[in-house]
């Protein structure tokens, strides 16, 4: 039996991937999930899976080498897909020493004790051992706002700290297939939307505000551009990367889905006024007045936009989630899971709430 060592499977990614997997692969695979719980880690994602005796939760930081490396004493790991880090940009440009701890230091420990746990003696790897670092789009820096794409070719670029540590631990990564000849690939995706994110980003932050009938914060001109892939999508895109694309490549996940900031959030409060009840006291609370333009993110990019033109040639993936869909199942998952919202909400998360948006 296949088993894999996901990291970070309790965050918004991890866990869609970790239920993507045992849907599609049942009790044919086992699944460790080493996830350090930080403040986007909510073990709630896995309720559903935490019974099954093909899936192991073990609480552990990757940056501690001594729990990591006993993961892979214990258990004969076949692929690692590496998705633990801290991810959300405003926070890094507030504090971006634990972005560098946890997503250079910790990706370096990762591929230290994979790479210690896999090399034969006399030099090389055991068979079919794979990691997979999961990355992101923002390594390539902003496009101009009338053309272009990101290609696995684009020089990197990165500008917020969180950028910047995620581009370091690619290029640990890439350090680590040329010198070892590591077993390895990178994804870098674009910006992922649905069930299970945390509401600091701006589809579930959007969607929460809007139903408390709370300010709707835009920044700057609402006019950047980000390209929104369906979380289920690149779970499968992780997967066929990890089954079929060619080692030591990287791989550009994305979905031809470009829209300004200003658009996804007039499309949210449309959608939430088509799907709620006529009698439901919030449809009166939901209204484009809400909209609030506020000051620009430091150092903003401007557009992101992926070619996935490799992924597809070589893999045969390509997403299959139209964005209509997509925000439909999405704010359908937030209706059924108002205690799920409820319970983030509480506590750290208003603090960081009125710091962030200046509310006295
Ligand atoms: P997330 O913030 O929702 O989840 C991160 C998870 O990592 C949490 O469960 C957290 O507890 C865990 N974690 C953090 N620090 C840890 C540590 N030191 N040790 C162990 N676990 C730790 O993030 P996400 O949005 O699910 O992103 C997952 C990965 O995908 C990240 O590497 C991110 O850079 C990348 N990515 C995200 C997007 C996106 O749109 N969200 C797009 C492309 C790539
Ligand atoms: O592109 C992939 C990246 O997408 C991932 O690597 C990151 O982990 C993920 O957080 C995401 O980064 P963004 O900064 O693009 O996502 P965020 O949801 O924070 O913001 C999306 C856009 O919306 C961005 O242009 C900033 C803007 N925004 C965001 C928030 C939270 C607002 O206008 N208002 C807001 O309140």
């Amino acid at each position: 039996m296949r088993t894999y060592l996901v990291t970070g499977g309790c965050g918004f990614i991890g866990s869609n991937y970790i239920h993507y997997m045992f849907r599609k692969y049942g009790d044919s695979i086992r699944i460790i999930n080493v996830d350090a719980l930080t403040y986007a880690g909510n073990p709630e994602n896995l309720k559903d899976v935490e019974k099954r005796e093909n899936y192991t939760f073990i609480k552990a930081d990757i940056c501690d080498k001594e729990a990591i490396s006993a993961v892979f004493a214990q258990n004969d790991i076949d692929r690692v897909v590496h998705f633990a880090a801290e991810s959300h940009v405003d926070r890094s440009i507030k504090d971006p020493e634990i972005f560098v701890r946890t997503n250079v230091l910790g990706t370096a420990v990762m591929l230290n004790c994979a790479k210690a746990a896999w090399e034969l003696e006399g030099g090389g790897f055991q068979e079919d051992k794979k990691f997979l670092h999961v990355s992101t789009d923002e390594v390539y820096g902003s496009l101009e706002e009338d053309g272009g794409y990101f290609y696995e070719t684009t020089p990197y670029a990165p500008h917020s700290p969180y950028s910047a540590s995620k581009a370091s631990s690619d290029m640990l990564v890439k350090a680590y297939m040329d010198t070892y000849k590591f077993p390895a690939n990178i994804t870098n995706c674009s910006n992922n939307y649905g069930p299970y994110q945390f509401p600091e980003k701006l589809i579930p932050l959007i969607i929460n505000n809007a139903l408390q009938g709370k300010k709707l914060p835009v920044y700057g001109d609402g006019r950047n551009v980000r390209d929104w892939l369906y979380v289920e999508d690149h779970a499968k895109a992780i997967d066929m990367v990890q089954e079929k694309g060619r080692l030591f490549e990287t791989y550009n996940v994305g979905g031809h889905n470009e829209k300004q900031n200003i658009e996804i959030v007039n499309t949210i409060i449309e959608t939430l006024q088509e799907m709620l009840a006529e009698d439901d006291p919030r449809r009166a609370l939901v209204t484009k007045e809400l909209i609030t333009y506020v000051e620009d993110r430091k150092g903003h990019d401007r557009r992101y936009a992926i070619a996935p033109d490799k992924i597809r040639a070589e893999v045969g993936w390509e997403p299959e989630t139209m964005f209509r869909d997509g925000i439909r199942l999405t704010i359908q998952w937030y209706f059924e899971h108002g205690d799920w919202m409820k319970n983030v909400t509480s506590g750290e998360y208003q603090k960081y709430y009125n710091e962030m948006y200046h509310v006295k």
